[in-house]
């Protein structure tokens, strides 16, 4: 049995003091949680993680990585200098990078590639817009940016990945998918994972991701292939991060 696994995405937020109150919280807040948890911070603050996690059943990482290895890449972050914090996981493939920086899934599976050299775990998102799913196109998109992945890696490395799935229409909208619809998409990214190897859909966890909230988070994590959640408004205040962590 997979163990649920709640990661917060904190995008593009922070500062120091915000972020020193925010992860004392939820340190404080734990108590005797059955899930694993993370919060995937950006880059300038893996440093204070290090110091106020370490210890702490909460892990770490980052929310994107360089493809290269260390060089002349100006403002690029290698996955070395990550490991050097103390990541545990850092994301590939958000639907806002994809986006705002025109990243593909060839593009993405370079970058779990590389995540996997460091001894890392590469969280590897999947999603569709709302035209491609009022196409009829889900299960094909979703699909085809999971493949890119699969196809990239050898047996051993997929056993080692994090699936996460963020219908695009529902991040930040308040706009949950439901269950039902989640777990028809999970249910197909573990059918992905399975025709690649058995161990692959009994260990590799797949993470709904796109306005889970506490309200929502104990119907969505009740599904059987939901094993977990990514988190990004909710991952902010300590109290509903720590509500999601505690529905699981
Ligand atoms: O990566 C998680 C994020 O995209 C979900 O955002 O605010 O809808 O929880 P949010």
């Amino acid at each position: 049995m997979r163990a649920k696994l709640i990661v917060g995405n904190w995008k593009m937020n922070g500062s120091r003091a915000v972020n020193a109150t925010l992860l004392e919280g939820i340190v404080a807040g734990l108590g005797n949680a059955k899930a694993q948890c993370a919060v995937c911070v950006p880059a300038p603050y893996l440093q204070q993680c290090e110091d106020v996690l370490t210890g702490t059943p909460v892990g770490w990482g980052a929310q994107d990585v360089s493809i290269h290895a260390c060089g002349a890449y100006t403002g690029e972050v290698c996955a070395t200098m990550l490991s050097e914090f103390g990541c545990r996981y850092v994301i590939v493939g958000h639907s806002e990078r994809r986006a705002y920086h025109r990243e593909d899934s060839a593009l993405v599976a370079k970058k779990a590639l590389a995540v996997l050299a460091e001894g890392m775990t590469p969280i590897v998102c999947v999603g569709e817009t709302l035209e491609q799913r009022e196409a009829g196109e889900t299960a094909q998109v979703v699909g085809a940016q999971l493949d890119a992945v699969l196809e990239a890696l050898d047996g051993a490395s997929v056993t080692k990945i994090v699936v996460a799935y963020e219908p695009v229409w529902a991040i930040g909208t308040g706009r949950n998918a439901t269950p039902a619809m989640a777990q028809d998409v999970h249910a197909q990214l573990r059918a992905q994972l399975k025709a690649r190897s058995a161990e692959a859909a009994a260990v590799v966890p797949i993470l709904y991701g796109g306005s889970m909230k506490p309200e929502n988070a104990k119907d969505l994590l009740a599904q059987p292939d939901i094993d977990g959640g990514l988190i990004g408004g909710a991952a902010l205040k300590a109290e509903d991060f720590l509500a999601i962590i505690h529905a699981a």
